[in-house]
């Protein structure tokens, strides 16, 4: 076989081609059949093999390439379950200091900063999550996790684990969801892998891939086979909580049959906490299953509804997970990403390395400062680290393994994509392409946010087709996405009979019809956005999901937000609470480019933003109401009142103007107060706010 570097483009992409139908032949065989007809180093080779087609030929990626399928081809034909209550995730951390912090800071939400607080502390199961749902004390259905909005049905499977009861007792509350993990034993999963070795089935690189590709079968009988076991730990909705603690919850678990964790256990202290993860550390080994941390949570209910959540996780919960896994290898290159706001980043490619179940290929060295404080070179050995989902880092070069031919980086001053100057501001630690929009990386990161998930969210355009459509001049900016399907030339059944007009996307990019029409009916299925993902699709600097979800909330329709930043009038915009002065500047001055300007003047000729609408308590007497805290509150404290108006539909600012409807005003409130009163605005006491909120 050729090596890839000496591959003509011909060539390449008659291979990509060859590649993406024998592996998808292979995965056909795999999944839908259970008949795998390839070994996994076969498989594996193939993968490879296409992979580094692709990363010496960029621009051919198909848009079938094997390398953008994940798991199982089957998964899309489960029917959907909506969570009635999200499942959401859990903060981490990975030092006993951190939860040092997460202790105080409920403590301190709480204002109870001299009491002890009770945790459960909870193995963290390294498996998949669940929902089961029982009606009248019998089993109706179960779900995945999925995005913890909408799950798979997975009732047919969860029924083959002998651990589920189907039938609770008499007296349990009538509509009951229990949540927890479904896992693999690391017997089980030997023994499974075991027996595909000899059958020359797949090879499972983990009990919890093994546990997921055996619960999310379409065909119950194959995760019958398998043996899963499952721990509960929580629930969904119910209809009468017959508990008060998660202590208790875990009483009424095992009263009712379920697996119930032996070494979950209440904390008093934040010594206890300590001593317990230590313990668990030491016999993590030998447990019969995989964990990855230790949940806690705090104990009363009363306790976690007073603090409520984030916008994914918790505020009474977070995972301590066990430190993160390193491994030694090889810098092959340094080379220099540039991003959608010009900050140029150093990456280092990496002889590929296993780091605890994961395949290592980059790291990140953060910015110039760092290669220099860590002295590292091309031709080093380091160690690199993978703590959770965090993209890994070098931590230290093995000097004792430093080469003689080892190659200092010199970072570039000027952009490696489109060469304008590269600029670092005093006090900044990255360096930035002056190139803006002229800058292609900078314009193909842009257009890359633009379709991502908590954006546009368009299937169909991943990365590589971004870059690929980009190179082509096909989607030079993101209004240029919405008329791909006219500049298409129409879609028809003779590809070739619209002469030479027209992208011909199905001749250019060989893709089948297929795959266009489901690209222009992904495009077309979000001319209407809403709001928060609008703004946050931008780009605007600094500006995450969750500061374009404030932006929406407060100004409600885009034409308002705009008009506002437009006039640069701020006083509303850093009044907003999560809001400071140099991100309130990027977003003012974001509004003011003309380049900006002129992309959403195109933008909105063919999509269609829809406003606001606070899905919050909008019956209250505080839904849509801009409040100012100011004083000393008595019976919460500042965070948990903030918490207490937002959950009632009100917007909190810091600061007292004519857009203010109340101000709270404490114990010893000061100018703030006053305000209020001069521009006469209504106060409200501790207590009459508490009232609205029970009203
Ligand atoms: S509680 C709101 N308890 O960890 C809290 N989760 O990062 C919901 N997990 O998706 C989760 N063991 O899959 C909880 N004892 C435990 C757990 C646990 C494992 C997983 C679960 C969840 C993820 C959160």
């Amino acid at each position: 076989m050729k090596e890839v570097k000496d591959l003509s483009r011909k060539e390449a992409e008659m291979e990509l081609a060859l590649l993406a139908q024998k592996i998808a032949a292979a995965d056909t065989a795999y999944y839908q059949n259970d008949a795998p007809d390839l070994t996994d180093a076969e498989y594996d080779a193939l993968k490879h093999r296409n992979t580094e087609i692709e990363a010496e030929f960029p621009d051919l990626v198909r848009i079938d390439s094997p390398s953008k399928r994940i798991g199982a081809a089957v998964q899309s034909k489960f029917n959907k379950i909506e969570h009635k209550f999200p499942m959401l995730s859990l903060g981490d951390v990975f030092s006993i200091a951190e939860v040092a912090d997460f202790v105080m800071s409920v403590k301190r939400f709480l204002n109870v900063a001299g009491e002890t607080i009770d945790f459960m502390a909870e193995p963290k199961i390294d498996g998949l999550s669940f929902a089961a749902r029982y009606e009248n004390g019998f089993f109706i259905s179960g779900a995945t996790r999925g995005d913890g909005i909408v799950g798979e049905d997975i009732t047919e499977n969860l029924k083959t684990l002998k651990q589920l009861p189907l039938k609770l007792p008499i007296g349990v509350p009538e509509v009951l969801e229990i949540r927890g993990e479904v896992y693999m034993a690391k017997s089980d999963f030997l023994a499974l892998n075991e027996r595909n070795t000899a059958s020359k089935k797949k090879i499972f690189a983990n009990p919890r891939n093994a546990a997921a590709g055996s619960l999310r079968q379409l065909d119950p009988r194959i995760t019958a086979e398998r043996k899963l076991s499952l721990w509960a730990y929580t629930w969904g909705e119910v209809s009468e909580r017959q508990w008060n603690t998660q202590a208790e919850f875990f009483e009424k678990l095992a009263e009712w049959g379920f697996p119930v964790n032996p070494l979950n256990k209440v904390c008093h202290t934040l010594g206890e906490i300590e001593d317990n993860f230590k313990h668990i550390t030491e016999i993590r080994a030998e447990l019969p299953y995989d964990i990855d941390g230790v949940v806690y949570k705090v104990n009363s209910l009363d306790l976690q509804n007073r603090l409520g959540f984030l916008t994914r996780t918790p505020r009474w919960a977070i995972a301590h997970k066990f430190p993160a896994e390193q491994a030694l290898t090889r810098i092959d290159n340094i080379r220099i990403q540039v991003g959608r706001t010009g900050a140029l980043t150093p990456v280092a490619d990496l002889e590929p390395i296993n780091v605890g179940g994961v395949l290592v290929s980059h790291a990140t060295l953060h910015n110039e400062d760092e290669i220099k404080r860590k002295d590292i070179r091309i031709g080093d050995t380091v160690v690199v680290q993978r703590a959770g989902d965090v993209i890994p880092q070098v931590v230290e070069v093995r000097l004792d393994k430093r080469p003689a031919n080892a190659v200092p980086f010199e970072f570039p001053q000027v952009c490696p994509e489109c060469g304008a100057h590269a600029i670092r501001e005093e006090d900044e630690a990255i360096r930035r392409c002056t190139g803006g929009l002229t800058c292609p990386a900078q314009a193909k990161e842009r257009i890359k946010h633009f379709v991502s998930k908590d954006a546009f969210d368009i299937v169909g355009l991943g990365d590589k087709v971004v870059e690929a459509f980009y190179n082509d001049g096909i989607i030079k900016h993101p209004a240029d996405i919405f008329t791909l399907e006219e500049r298409n030339g129409g879609v028809g059944d003779d590809l070739f009979a619209f002469g030479d007009e027209g992208l011909h996307l199905e001749r250019r990019a060989g893709w089948g019809k297929l795959s266009v029409d489901n690209l222009f009916a992904a495009i077309r299925a979000r001319q209407t956005i809403s709001l928060p993902r609008f703004i946050y699709a931008l780009g605007i600097p600094q500006v995450g999901s969750a500061t374009a979800l404030l932006l929406a909330q407060n100004y409600g329709t885009f034409d308002a937000l705009q008009h506002d930043m437009m006039l640069r009038e701020t006083a509303k915009l850093v009044a907003i609470d999560g809001i400071g002065g140099e991100m309130g500047n990027d977003i003012v001055e974001f509004f003011n480019e003309q380049h900006n300007i002129n992309e959403i003047d195109k933008l909105r000729q063919y999509i269609k933003v829809e406003n606001y609408v606070d899905e919050r308590r909008n019956d209250s007497a505080l839904s849509g109401k801009t409040v100012v805290f100011t004083g000393t509150l008595e019976k919460m404290t500042r965070a948990e009142a903030k918490a207490l108006a937002q959950k009632f539909g009100a917007k909190v600012a810091g600061s007292v103007s004519s857009h203010t409807d109340y101000v709270v005003v404490g114990t010893d409130a000061g100018s703030k107060a006053r305000k209020a009163v001069e521009l006469g605005i209504k106060t409200l006491s501790e207590t009459e706010f508490i009232t609205i909120t029970e009203s």
